[in-house]
Parts: structure tokens; sequence; C-alpha cells
């Protein structure tokens, strides 16, 4: 979006040097190739987390969260500011508990259905999430 509006300004005239840009939120990890087991960093002895659409489970480590753990998978739930307060990652919880620090993206509506955010849930209990 960024570079097509620096063109669109580029079209209008816009001299370079006026055009003043801000980008924020941490660099997205590269996922893993398909089919690429995940990367042990240490032991997985959390809560099972399945990611039914994928049909793959793996248990998390401590600490981390699922969306973390999708990368590791090669899941691809999309995410952007990864602080809690976007909601691009929103995925729907099928079963288990999390918690979250921040859940300043979801509604009462997500919360009512099971909503979560990936970059904020850590699971309390063995999960499962549409992704
Ligand atoms: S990536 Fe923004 S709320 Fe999770």
């Amino acid at each position: 979006m960024m570079e097509a509006t620096k063109a669109i300004l580029r079209e209008l005239g816009v001299a370079d040097d006026r055009v003043k840009a801000e980008a924020f939120g941490a660099v997205k990890p590269p996922l893993a190739e398909p089919g690429a087991p995940a990367r042990a960093k240490a032991a997985a002895t959390g809560p099972a987390v399945t990611f039914s659409t994928n049909n793959k489970t793996a248990n998390i480590r401590a600490g981390q969260t699922i969306l973390e753990l999708s990368e590791e998978l090669a899941i691809g739930i999309e995410n952007s500011c990864r602080v809690g307060t976007c909601g691009i990652c929103k995925v729907k919880m099928t079963s288990g508990e999390v918690e979250m620090a921040v859940e300043d993206s979801l509604d009462e509506d997500d919360k009512a259905n099971g909503v979560i955010l990936a970059c904020q849930a850590k699971p309390k209990t063995a999960v499962t999430v549409e992704a």
C-alpha cells in the first residue's frame, strides 16, 4: 500500500523528498518450507495445539503463542502488529482455553464466538483452532 501511495503521489507531481513514510511492527519470520518439520528451540512440553484446517498438531513451548507455533508449522495465520491491537491474527478456537495479555481488538461478539488473537493466545489446556 505504501509503495502504491508513493507511486500515485509521484504521478501527481509530488517530489520524492516531500513524501514521508512511517512503518511499524515486527519483522515477520519466514515461513518454513511446506512439509518441513517444526524447528525445536526448547522442549515443547506445553499443551497440544491442533490447527484443524491444516490437520497439524504440536505441543507448545513455555511462553510461546499460538501464532509463533503456527509459524513453525507453516500454517499461514496472517498477522501484523503482534501486540494484540490490529486483529489481523483472529482465529476461531473450537476447544480449549487460552490466556491473552491483550485483547483490544476483540469485541464482545468475537469473545462470545470463541475468536482469539493468535499473537496473544497462550494455551492453558489442549487447544484446537480453525487455521
Ligand atoms: S497481529 Fe495484530 S492483533 Fe495479533
